[in-house]
C-alpha cells in the first residue's frame, strides 16, 4: 500500500482510539461519584434518566477493549504498512508464516514416522492400524473433495475400494498415480467410425462385454459394432475389453466400475465426444514423499478388504 493509504489508516485508527479514551474519561469527570437523584433533564412520556455514573465494570470493560486493541495493533498487522511486532515471527505475522510454523511442528513430531514407514513396503504399512489412521486422515484432507470422505468415488471419479483399476492396482502404480497424477484420453471417435458406428459400438459395449440389455425399444448392429471394437476400441481397450493400464484404458467388461455411466445414452455419449478424466499431480499437495507412501498404503488397504466387486454408485 503506498505511503499516503498507510498513514491515513494509521492516523484514522488510533485518532479514532485517542478519541475515545478521551471520550471516556471526558465523562467521567464531571460525574459525582455515587448515585444521585439529579436528572439528565429530558423527558420522553414521563420517564427521565438519572444523572448517575456508569457502572464500575462497564468503564472498566470500556478501557479493556482499548487497551486490547492497542495491544493488538502492536503486535500483529492493522496499522497501515507496520507489520506489527509479534515474537517469534520475523518482519511480522502473517496467516502463511503461522500456517507454515504450524506445518513445520507437524513435520517435525510426525517427520520420523512417516519416514519409519516409508522404509516399509507399501504392502505392510496397509496393515499397520497406526499408519492406516494417518493415511484416513491425509485421504481426508487431499482426496476426499474428488473420491467422496469414503473413496467410492463418484461420476467422473473412480471408486478406490473396489477391485478395478483404470491404472494399476499394485502397490506402485497407485503410488504413481497419486504423486504425478493422471490423465485418461479417450479420443472422440464419431468423426471415425460415423454416427450409426457410434451406436453400434455402444450396443457392443452394453451387450456383449458390460452383459447387459439394450434399453426397451432401441435397437442396434451389434455384429457391426463388434466390427468397429476389433478394428479400433481394442488398441487401448484391448482385444477382450478388459482395458490397458499403461494407458488408462478401463475395463470394459464391469460396468459398476464405469465413472461416467453404463446407461445406452451415457456409452453412446462417451465414444461420440470421447473424455478426457484428469487427475492433478499430488506430491505438491501433500507434500512429501514419505505422505505419498502412507496415503499409497491407505488406498491400496481398501480394495483388500473388498471381498468382490460390489456395485458403485458411479454405475448409473
Ligand atoms: C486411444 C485410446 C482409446 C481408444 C481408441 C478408445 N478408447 Fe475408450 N477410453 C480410453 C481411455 C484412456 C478411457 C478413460 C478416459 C477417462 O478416464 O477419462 C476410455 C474410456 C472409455 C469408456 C468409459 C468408461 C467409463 O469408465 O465410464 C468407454 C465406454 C469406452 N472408452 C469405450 C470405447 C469404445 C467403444 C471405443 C471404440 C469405438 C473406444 N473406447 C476407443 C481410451 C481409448
Ligand atoms: C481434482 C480431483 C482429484 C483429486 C484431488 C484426487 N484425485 Fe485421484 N483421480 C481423479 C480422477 C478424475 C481420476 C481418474 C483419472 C482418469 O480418468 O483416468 C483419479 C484417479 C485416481 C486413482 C487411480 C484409480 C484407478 O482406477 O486406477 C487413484 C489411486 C487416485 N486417484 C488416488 C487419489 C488420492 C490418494 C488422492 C489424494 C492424494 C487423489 N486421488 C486426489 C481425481 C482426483
Amino acid at each position: 500500500m503506498t505511503t499516503f493509504w498507510s498513514w491515513y489508516i494509521t492516523l484514522l485508527t488510533l485518532g479514532s482510539l485517542l478519541a475515545l479514551l478521551w471520550l471516556i474519561f471526558a465523562t467521567r469527570s464531571g460525574e459525582q461519584p455515587g448515585p444521585t437523584d439529579q436528572t439528565l433533564g429530558h423527558a420522553f412520556d414521563g420517564i427521565e434518566e438519572y444523572d448517575n455514573p456508569l457502572p464500575r465494570w462497564w468503564f472498566m470493560l470500556f478501557l479493556g477493549t482499548l487497551i486490547f486493541a492497542g495491544a493488538y495493533l502492536l503486535l500483529y498487522p492493522g496499522l497501515g504498512n507496520f507489520a506489527g511486532k509479534l515474537p517469534g515471527y520475523e518482519g511480522g505475522w502473517t496467516q502463511v508464516k503461522q500456517w507454515q510454523r504450524e506445518m513445520d511442528k507437524a513435520d517435525a513430531e510426525y517427520g520420523p514416522i512417516y519416514a519409519s514407514y516409508a522404509k516399509m513396503p507399501v504392502e505392510d504399512v496397509a496393515k499397520d492400524e497406526r499408519a492406516l489412521k494417518m493415511g484416513g486422515r491425509l485421504f481426508a484432507s487431499n482426496c476426499s473433495v474428488c473420491h467422496g470422505s469414503d473413496a467410492k468415488g463418484a461420476y467422473g471419479f473412480p471408486n478406490l475400494t473396489d477391485k478395478e483399476w483404470r491404472w494399476g492396482g499394485d502397490a506402485a502404480s497407485i503410488k504413481q498415480t497419486i504423486a504425478g497424477g493422471r490423465t485418461g484420453m479417450m479420443p472422440p471417435q464419431a468423426a471415425m467410425i460415423g454416427e450409426e458406428g457410434v451406436r453400434n459400438a455402444a450396443a457392443y459395449v452394453l451387450t456383449e462385454l458390460a452383459g447387459r440389455k439394450l434399453p426397451e425399444g432401441e435397437t442396434a448392429d451389434i455384429g457391426a459394432g463388434q466390427k468397429i471394437f476389433a478394428s479400433t476400441c481394442f488398441a487401448c481397450h484391448g482385444a477382450d475389453g478388459k482395458g490397458t493400464p499403461s494407458m488408462g484404458a478401463p475395463n470394459l467388461t464391469n460396468p459398476s466400475a464405469f465413472i461416467y455411466g453404463s446407461s445406452f445414452a451415457q456409452l453412446q455419449q462417451t465414444i461420440r465426444y470421447g473424455r478426457n478424466g484428469h487427475m492433478p499431480a499430488q506430491l505438491q499437495y501433500v507434500g512429501s514423499e514419505d505422505k505419498v507412501h502412507l496415503l499409497a498404503a491407505y488406498v491400496y488397504s481398501l480394495s483388500q478388504k473388498q471381498p468382490a466387486n460390489e456395485e458403485t454408485l458411479a454405475s448409473e
